[in-house]
């Protein structure tokens, strides 16, 4: 375990070769032992990839399209984010099954008997020229605990050099691609939900042994589209501001667009973020992901 910090930012540590933060670290032994389930469902991601728009996706198809009930409950109740302290491991554990459960944490860092219970594991690349607008924005804006000082070309400097949470990025995304052919394991990209959401949701449907009508499709669809989760309060994180850790002004439902880095991001940064993935990633993912 190596610790170290960048800037005025907190303290973030450096374990087996990706960066978290501290927070996570007193209990990393009780996340490498974590009893998983064989009938668990993980949603997996590096931050800001589209992880809240499949948590919805993946509740409705586990729960009968039951909108009534998920828009009742917390999605941090229902999907709980494994590694944080809330609910914290000890709810999770004790959650009926199938456990829907959510964690940012790289594959090789999830629990051990992930490797022999085989649960069904699905995770979702991004562009990262995206994901680094998306995660600024919410670390740096939306959540008002961080103190990080920098602008945001600085911020874009510490995701390229690796040194922003939950990186490196392309190591991230690397390591699950590498599971996709498991059977266990369904890769989605953010871009595709964009394209075509009624293909990927029968997708997910397929994968989870689900089987859904194209009416029952379109209900998911509609469901959780961007502008309905924007104003779902149990998916659009506005309890954050209650908890004072979220600025008010700020939505975590921020544009939900692809492409969207062509407002913000430097030539330089771009120059950097396309070496980064042309030099670091699998060339088949290389290929795959879409940069419009
Ligand atoms: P932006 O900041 O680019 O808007 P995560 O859930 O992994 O934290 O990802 C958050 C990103 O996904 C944000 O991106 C958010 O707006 C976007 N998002 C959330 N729900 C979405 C939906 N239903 N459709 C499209 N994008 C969505």
């Amino acid at each position: 375990l190596e610790e170290y910090s960048f800037g005025r930012r907190s303290w973030l540590y450096k374990y087996r070769g990706f960066v978290f933060p501290n927070m996570f670290f007193h209990q990393i032994r009780d996340i490498h032992t974590f009893d998983v389930r064989e009938d668990d469902i993980w949603v997996v991601t590096y931050p800001k990839s589209g992880t809240t728009w499949v948590q919805e996706i993946v509740y409705l198809l586990m729960n009968d399209l039951d909108t009534e009930k998920a828009s009742r409950t917390n999605i941090s109740l229902r999907f709980p984010y494994f590694e944080f302290m809330e609910p914290g491991l000890k709810t999770i554990a004790e959650m009926p099954s199938p456990r829907l459960i959510k964690s940012h944490l790289p594959l090789s860092i999830l629990p051990n008997q992930i490797k022999s219970k085989k649960p069904k594991m699905i995770y979702i690349v991004r562009n990262p020229k995206d994901v680094v607008v998306s995660y600024y924005s919410f670390a740096m804006k939306f959540l008002n605990v961080v103190p990080f000082n920098g602008s945001f070309e600085d911020y874009c400097q510490l995701f390229v050099s690796d040194k922003v949470d939950y990186g490196p990025w392309w190591k991230h995304v690397s390591e699950a691609w590498q599971r996709k052919d498991d059977d266990n394991v369904l890769v989605l990209f953010y871009e595709d939900l964009h394209l075509d959401t009624h293909k990927q949701v029968k997708e997910i449907a397929n994968f989870l042994g689900k089987s859904v009508t194209d009416k029952e499709v379109d209900v998911i669809v509609k469901y959780c589209s961007f502008e309905n989760m924007k104003l779902n309060n149990s998916v659009n994180y506005e309890w954050m501001k209650d908890a004072g850790v979220a600025n008010k002004k700020v939505q975590f439902m921020r544009q939900g667009k692809v492409g969207d880095w062509k407002n913000y991001l430097s030539a330089d940064i771009t120059k950097q973020l396309d070496e980064m993935m042309a030099t670091k990633l699998p060339p088949d993912l290389f290929e795959r992901i879409t940069d419009s």
